[in-house]
């Protein structure tokens, strides 16, 4: 309304200097009209589950550009939405009314990259795959990786504390973030990106930010350590009988490989259906209740691949498994992995999805899977013909991180009433975490209580008044409104 159209000629204002911005149908304030397809495209997630009503989404190419329009927003009570590659899955990425959306696509240089240390310094978009590229270039490599590699910024990545397929190996973005420049909710920038490994000097600010789904700042640097890339790299995918021996194979293979294990990924039947449904190439003969996948990253590929045969056949020999293939080549190594990375984007495909995604103990794991599948048949809602076609349990097992996937025809609140609370009492019950990597955002915002206690969550709020004192940022998601309860 009065708003955006007082924001828009503010940004197209000499004084302003700014910037490539988006508005639907009125050109007449100088800013870039679009068709409501690719504003749509901004409104809605990556699953399409959540959709936003927005008329404009601002891309700023500089950190003081973004200073500009946040002190706007501040000194108009607008509210925002920090916006990466809009790959979330929790639907924090999008307006849930009329937000403005600050895009950081055009916030995409490398500030510095050195070759000792490894530390790279970026803008908050630079898109993670290209990062990769760049540093791969030098002999390094990012510390995470992720299915959504080829669209999700860093910025996003940090935001999101994203953990991802190589968390095993590299950790957390905890512990490789090393500084951060943050542009705060009144428009005042924070400039802490150092590049120091050690600095014990008074509270470390970065790690609010960290894990903060743009709740009381926008990213719009990032200062982060990088491993050396790995000169030899092996993955093989093994079919499992049982979920006990998946839990034994993960013992053993880490034992076997020590240092060198960089993956561990299981997926069960219903997942692996789903991607080779979908058109990834199944590289087995039989059908197995549960397949693992393994990468080893080292320095020494006649070792490695030495350790991994030998692994092999200690595991058939052992009946742990019940066959298993190895990459051969690079290329074999992406085929093994796309049986893996694939899963959200075949789930999509097929239907509206349910995405759970939880830390919980191990052993725990696949029971939850299977009392829900339970549930839904004794509901009579499950079945390729009925309301859920498929209920697939995959994760990072290396990292006690389940996803659940609840492909149904269409979202209904009769489905997810099935599924909610009880997903969650279930978790909560067994000591877990009702997110274990893709945050809280809209989806789970009022949700924090099953995982934190009542204390933790009021000084979380205390901490977001603190830096929004205005509650322009992100508002109605991240954190409950009133104090929270289960
Ligand atoms: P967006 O989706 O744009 O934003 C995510 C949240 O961060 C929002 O709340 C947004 O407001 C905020 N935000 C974005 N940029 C900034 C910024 N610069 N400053 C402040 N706040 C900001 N996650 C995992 O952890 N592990 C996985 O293995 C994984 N795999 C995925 C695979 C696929 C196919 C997909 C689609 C998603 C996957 N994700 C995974 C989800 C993950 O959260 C995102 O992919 C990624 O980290 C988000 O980055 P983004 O740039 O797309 O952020
Ligand atoms: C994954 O591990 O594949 C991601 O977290 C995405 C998802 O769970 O859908
Ligand atoms: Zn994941």
């Amino acid at each position: 309304g009065e708003d955006i159209t007082a924001f828009a000629s503010f940004l197209s204002s000499p004084s302003s200097s700014l910037l490539t911005t988006i508005q639907p149908s009125d050109s007449s304030c100088g800013v870039k009209p679009v068709g409501q397809d690719e504003l749509d495209g901004y409104n809605a997630d990556w699953m399409n589950k959540y959709k936003g009503r927005s008329q404009l989404v601002v891309k700023p190419k500089s950190t003081q550009e973004v200073a500009d329009v946040v002190k706007y927003c501040y000194e108009k009570r607008i509210a925002v939405v920090p916006q990466g590659g809009n790959t979330g899955l929790v639907g924090g990425s999008v307006p849930v009314e009329d937000e403005v959306i600050i895009s950081t696509a055009l916030l995409n240089k490398v500030r510095s990259f050195d070759e000792v240390s490894g530390t790279l310094v970026c803008d908050a978009g630079c898109i993670l795959e290209s990062l990769d590229r760049e540093i791969g270039a030098k002999g390094y490599m990012m510390p995470l990786d992720l299915g959504a590699k080829g669209s999700c910024h860093i910025g996003g990545n940090v935001a999101t504390n994203a953990g991802g397929l190589r968390f095993l190996r590299y950790g957390s973005l905890h512990g490789n973030v090393l500084g951060l420049e943050v542009v705060l909710p009144n428009g005042e920038v924070l400039d802490g990106l150092s590049t120091l490994r050690k600095d014990n000097t008074g509270f470390d600010l970065k790690q609010l930010f960290i894990g903060s789904e743009g709740s009381i700042g926008l990213i719009t640097g990032v200062s982060i350590v990088t491993p050396r890339r790995p000169s030899a790299q092996n993955v093989a995918v093994f079919a499992v009988d049982s979920f006990d021996a998946v839990q034994q194979v993960f013992g053993r293979v880490k034992s076997h490989c020590g240092e060198i294990l960089s993956a561990f990924e299981f997926m069960d039947q219903d997942a692996f259906n789903l991607v080779v449904h979908h058109g990834i190439k199944n590289p087995f003969e039989a059908k197995h209740p549960f397949y693992v996948l393994i990468e080893t990253s080292g320095s020494n590929k006649d070792h490695d691949d030495e350790k991994l045969s030998g692994l092999l056949e200690e595991l058939m020999e052992s009946s742990m498994i019940t066959d298993g293939v190895m990459a051969q080549d690079e290329s074999q190594a992406g085929s093994l992995w796309s049986l893996r990375e694939s899963i959200a984007e075949a789930a999509g495909k097929k239907g509206a999805v349910y995405k759970y995604d939880l830390s919980m103990p191990i052993p725990k794991m696949n029971e939850l899977v299977e009392h829900l599948r339970q549930r839904f048949n004794d509901a009579g809602v499950l079945g390729q013909d009925k309301q859920i076609k498929d209920v697939v349990g995959y994760g990072h097992i290396g990292d006690g991180n389940l996803h659940i996937n609840i492909v149904a025809e269409a979202y209904a609140p009769e489905i997810e009433a099935l599924i909610e609370p009880y997903v969650y009492e279930w978790t909560s019950g067994v000591q877990g975490s009702i997110s274990a990597e893709h945050g809280l955002g809209y989806m789970k915002a009022e949700k924090i209580g099953y995982t934190k206690g009542q204390k933790s969550v009021e000084w979380m709020q205390r901490i977001k008044g603190l830096f929004d004192e205005r509650g322009i940022f992100n508002p109605n998601k991240y954190l409950p409104s009133q104090p929270a309860s289960k």
